[in-house]
């Protein structure tokens, strides 16, 4: 969850490298630095603090160089400090070194390299690389020689990138954390995600696990560690450089909840008929699914509650299916058998707990595919199969337009499913398809018309919120209460509409807002669950239809125009979330890099 830039070229490296850390500031932002070679060496500035404090000491005095590296890092190994800052060096500072990804080793090697005399100066595990490789050059070894030793003597995960003094070249090497280079005319990038240098080139080559890259200014050497070269034919990837910034937008996460009407309109392009009632997931022709009997989905955070979702519609129709955390999947993972589909669900497709959890499906034989937002990401390689969600980049640390596009393929995928089971039941694609259709502008109308900011005001002092829903709303109250919590820093919690008399409901005072989800399926159940909360003096947001019976009981509402049931969940999330939104922008937060997270959690 650290982002990784470099830059090889003609022009200056400096602003290559700050706004590609502005840009990747997403993935971790407790410290910042970057390393380029002077014409003298190396020379390293880096500090604590987000990339823009880095972008003040980095012009006094002036850096300057056309080949450098730069690092944003969010804290594994010891606190956000200037030492604990990338890039690390070697005690001669000829060897600079970013680093994403956790070196689970790195105690053992540095007790070796200390007994030999290397002196540490940070508590990370980062910095035994370039004391590693800075042993194999005393060794005797060249520079790409001992860079290789270096990687070889790693384990962990790990993305690095390193500088060796004097010589025009990034070393990359990956295993287990995202690197993607960039190829522009005489230009280079190398980077952990393509929105860090995609205002300069969509042309992009993804690193696959155990490559080395040698990025020189007259091209790229891609080989294995060995030293075999390995082809890595380039792509282009179809991101709009405007999409990846914040544009009329304060924050990134306002931006890409009005986003949803584009992102789901791209999610569904080519893949729904609703006039013949089909559905296109392409490359899943139909008969790709004969003999899956159970699916089981994996995912974290917000993803999971997609994959809650998901498996709801599964279950609908007639798939049994659980959706399980990805990081208790090596723990209480249910039986893999024939006929068995794991779906990892993953906005990145870089999540450790998540590819952990991938791995351990196919160790055992199961069938894997990946629901993710990013093509060329570790998930969608790893796993079997793969299928974008194509919601366009998300920079926000909160999901907001990945997770509906997440929720609407996997209901398709149910869909598609449900054809190919011999048992599937085939449900209500006749009325799903055509409110499927219309989603992109239901959800322009209510984010026109949302009164999202005048209910935060209303309630922004309050104690604790909570988040009330049933069936395919309860994974809405769950993800509405993570979002709440995420951003605004209060406390919040999402509940199963109808387990809130099961406990929680002592915990419900004047003080604590109830948002019910209705969605139109069994709303009677959820009302009364309402009333038992309201009784107890909740003041109540019944977030439902604008004629529907809750609002008569209710403080406050937030309308969801009508639909299918299987989709009144959706809407109400792009309500719950501008709630949240506004709340975090009423209490001043930093909405998009709330404090302790991080968008990619790439360690387990
Ligand atoms: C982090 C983010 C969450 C996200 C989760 C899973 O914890 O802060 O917003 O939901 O990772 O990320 P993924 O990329 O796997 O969807």
């Amino acid at each position: 969850m650290c982002g990784i830039i470099g830059h090889v070229g003609t022009g200056d490296a400096i602003e290559t490298l700050l706004s590609g850390l502005e840009n990747l500031e997403y993935r971790g932002y407790d410290s910042a630095g970057v390393a380029v070679q002077n014409g003298a060496g190396i020379e390293v500035r880096k500090r604590s603090g987000k990339v823009s404090e880095l972008k003040a000491s980095v012009g006094n005095p002036g850096l300057e160089g056309r080949i450098g590296i730069g690092h944003t890092r969010w804290s594994t190994h010891g606190p956000p400090t200037d030492e604990n800052a990338h890039p690390h060096t070697d005690s001669t500072t000829d060897v600079a070194v970013v680093h994403n990804g956790i070196i689970e080793n790195y105690a053992d090697l540095k007790s070796r390299l200390s007994e030999r005399g290397h002196e540490f100066t940070s508590d990370t595990d980062t910095e035994v690389i370039p004391h590693l490789i800075q042993h194999y050059l005393e060794e005797g070894y060249g520079n790409e020689s001992a860079f290789r030793h270096a990687i070889d003597a790693l384990e962990g995960s790990y993305a690095v990138a390193a500088m060796l003094s004097g010589e025009h070249a990034i070393y990359a090497a990956r295993q287990g954390s995202p690197l993607v280079v960039g190829i522009d005319d005489g230009e280079y990038f190398l980077a952990s995600d393509v929105p860090a240098f995609l205002e300069y080139t969509d042309t992009v080559v993804y690193l696959e696990d155990g490559d080395v890259a040698i990025v020189r200014p007259d091209g790229v050497e891609f080989t294995n560690l060995d030293g075999r070269p390995v082809s890595r034919p380039p792509e282009t990837v179809d991101w709009d450089p405007e999409q990846t910034g914040k544009g009329e937008y304060d924050h990134f996460m306002l931006k890409e909840i009005h986003e949803q009407p584009t992102s789901l309109a791209q999610t569904i392009e080519g893949r729904i008929q609703p006039d013949n009632a089909s559905i296109d997931l392409e490359g899943f022709e139909p008969g790709s699914f004969d003999g899956i009997d159970t699916v089981q989905l994996v995912a974290c955070g917000t993803s999971y509650h997609a994959a809650l979702f998901g498996s709801l519609a599964l279950n609908r129709a007639g798939i049994p299916a659980r959706a399980l955390l990805a990081n208790e999947y090596s723990v209480c993972s249910p039986p893999v058998r024939d006929g068995t589909l794991v779906v990892a669900v993953s906005q990145s497709g870089e999540t450790a707990d998540t590819l952990s959890a991938l791995r351990a499906a196919d160790a055992e034989g199961a069938r894997t595919l990946t629901v993710t937002n990013v093509v060329g990401s570790t998930a969608a390689r790893v796993a079997d199969e793969s299928i974008c969600i194509r919601a366009g980049p998300e920079i926000g640390v909160a999901a907001t337009k990945t997770f509906s596009s997440q929720a609407v393929i996997l209901a398709l995928l149910a869909h598609r499913l449900a054809a190919d089971a011999s048992d599937g039941t085939p449900f209500d694609i006749e009325s799903f398809l055509p409110g499927l259709a219309a989603l992109p502008d239901r959800i322009d109308g209510l984010l026109a018309s949302s009164n999202a900011d005048r209910i935060a005001r209303r309630y922004v002092d309050a104690e604790s919120y909570f988040f009330i829903g049933r069936g395919l709303g309860f994974p809405v109250a769950l993800e509405g209460a993570l979002k709440f919590k995420e951003i605004t820093y209060e406390h919040a919690e999402g509940f199963a509409s109808g387990e809130l008399k099961h406990g929680p409901l002592a915990l419900v005072t004047p003080e604590t807002p109830v948002f019910p989800v209705f969605t139109g399926e069994e709303d009677e159940k959820t009302l009364k669950n309402t009333e038992e909360a309201a009784t107890r003096g909740a003041p109540v947001v019944a977030v439902c239809p604008d004629d529907h019976r809750a609002t008569e009981l209710a403080d406050a509402h937030l309308e969801i125009p009508e639909t299918e049931p299987s989709l009144a969940a959706l809407l109400a999330n792009v309500q719950l979330q501008l709630v949240s939104y506004h709340a975090a922008d009423l209490l001043d937060r930093p909405i998009d890099k709330p404090r302790n997270l991080a968008k990619s959690v790439t360690v387990e």
